[in-house]
């Protein structure tokens, strides 16, 4: 395995997300929510904000892919569409691994407002705000990190390193 320095802590990602979800609870109160997590990087943040999350959660997933290796095609392709009756009239939080040029964000968001949700908003675990191309960011993000390809806890390169319990960078001998 190539060597990664950890950026995020397996300790410090658990305290963003537990206060990420109480910062998402404040918000809605008794209100029930839809956490829409996009497949496949964000599922563990995902699991780990709802477990955190002592709301009414409702919990569906969407997959879309755009990216190839460390680039984004910027053409995102629907996989696993989401079910609008699940959707119309409800409190919609769509959860993200990261956002980067926004592409992918700005589709999602369009995709679930044509399904007329009561309200929408998103929250990334990171945001990586100087690679945006897109004007859009994320409602809440748990860290905003510089223009690094970073991999773990969900995160992939190529499909490998989802299985990391922390975030960290892949050093390239
Ligand atoms: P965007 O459309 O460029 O904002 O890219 C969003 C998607 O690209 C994310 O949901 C990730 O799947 C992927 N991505 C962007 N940056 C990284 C990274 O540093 N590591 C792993 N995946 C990334």
């Amino acid at each position: 395995m190539d060597k990664i320095n950890v950026l995020y802590s397996e300790e410090e990602i658990k305290k963003r997300v537990e206060e990420l979800a109480l910062e998402l609870y404040q918000k809605y109160g008794e209100d029930e929510v839809v956490f829409v997590c996009t497949l496949k990087g964000a599922v563990f943040f995902a699991c780990d904000l709802l477990k955190r999350y002592p709301g009414d959660a409702r919990l569906e997933f969407l997959r879309v892919s755009s990216y190839e290796g460390e680039s984004s095609t910027g053409k995102i392709n629907l996989k696993l569409p989401l079910d609008a009756k699940k959707i119309n009239g409800k409190h919609v939080i769509i959860v993200e691994d990261i956002v980067d040029t926004g592409y992918t964000l700005e589709f999602i968001n369009k995709y679930i407002a044509d399904m007329h949700p009561e309200s929408l908003i998103s929250c990334s675990l990171l945001d990586k705000k100087e690679r945006r191309v897109v004007e859009i960011d994320p409602t809440y993000a748990g860290f905003v990190i510089e223009d690094l390809f970073v991999v773990g806890y969900g995160l992939d390169y190529d499909q490998k390193y989802r299985n990391l319990p922390y975030i960290g960078v892949v050093v390239k001998e």
